[in-house]
């Protein structure tokens, strides 16, 4: 038996770092995609291929012996296997579009991904139960995650989310292409969240005025999104980028970087943890091509991603 699924990356547009004290974030899911495909073998193994790494090894193993970043597929396989065939192993191939560990949702859409190919092999389930798993299987790496990450990649399109309400879809046309540029600079998003932690403290009232000011912005974001109003989404993004400068996750890097991008784009600013990783900039057919110009003629890395719509994908 065989199946294979795949699943968009994301990127965090508004609210990363706040959406810890509570303000709402809103995330969009990319046309980037990682493809899983998994297939039942006759040997009792569990097997992965990916270039992030290869794993062979017996069932039943604690996952702490596993490598952190394989750790998820080996959980979903060893669990199924379990489930439905103990005698039997399976193979797990990894293809991926989206660069891994930059802020990109490399590692959700591994999970949900990983989870509709795994489980797929041997029953069908519904979006909503391959999203509990892969939120699951994410935990082996991230045990505090809020599972927005993986619903965005399961659904697709644009999303709000806050820890107090969840999650819920955004409708908006959403004509626009954003154009990613990754700094190369390794971003741990545990130790920059720490780190804000920190300023939050020694900066209380600061901090506070910072995510008032952070969630009218975002209220001001959702009726723009509803408007397609681009010019009025770049204006919050250059503030939005202020208010992260302030909390200290921005560096020299990725401020040249959204500098070159602002001069053509409609505005940008760093997507996730921030100190490395990406950023964005907001365009339309009218400058996209010369925000990657400006970006490339500077070396750096950059392409252009639309909204996905399509989310989870299985076949
Ligand atoms: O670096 P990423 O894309 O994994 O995003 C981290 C987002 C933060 O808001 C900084 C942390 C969090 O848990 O929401």
């Amino acid at each position: 038996m065989k199946s294979t699924a795949s699943a968009p990356g994301k990127i965090i547009l508004f609210g990363e770092h706040f959406v810890v004290y509570g303000v709402k974030a809103i995330l969009c899911a990319i046309n980037k995609r990682i493809t899983i495909t998994a297939k039942t073998i006759s040997e009792n193994k569990i097997s992965i291929k990916s270039s992030i790494g290869n794993l062979v090894s017996a069932p039943k193993r604690p996952l702490t012996e596993v490598d952190i970043q394989l750790r998820p597929f080996y959980f979903l396989a060893d669990k199924m296997i379990q489930k439905y065939d103990e005698k039997s192993g399976m193979e797990i191939t990894i293809d991926s579009e989206i660069p891994i560990g930059v802020g990109l949702g490399s590692s959700s859409a591994c999970c949900v991904a990983g989870a509709a190919a795994i489980s797929g092999v041997f029953i069908e389930k519904s979006k909503e139960e391959i999203l509990q798993m892969a939120i699951e299987a994410e935990k082996t790496i991230f045990p505090n995650t809020s599972g927005a990450d993986c619903t965005v990649c399961t659904f697709g399109g644009i999303m709000q989310y806050d820890k107090k309400t969840g999650h819920s879809k955004i409708d908006s046309e959403a004509k626009f292409h954003l154009v990613i540029a990754n700094s190369k600079i390794a971003h741990y998003t545990k130790e920059v969240v720490s780190n804000v932690n920190q300023f939050k403290e020694k900066n209380e009232e600061r901090f506070s005025k910072i995510c008032n000011e952070e969630n009218n912005l975002i209220n001001d974001v959702l009726v723009c999104l509803k408007k397609n109003d681009l010019k009025g989404i770049g204006i919050n993004i250059i503030k939005n980028q202020e208010y992260l400068e302030l909390i200290g996750v921005s560096n020299a890097k990725l401020r040249n970087m959204i500098e070159l991008a602002n001069k053509s784009s409609f505005g940008a600013k760093i997507t996730g943890a921030g100190v490395g990783g990406c950023i964005f900039a907001l365009t339309d057919e009218t400058n996209m091509e010369d925000t990657i110009q400006q970006l490339r003629k500077n070396d750096y890395e950059c392409f252009s991603v639309k909204i996905d719509f399509r989310g989870l994908d299985t076949f």
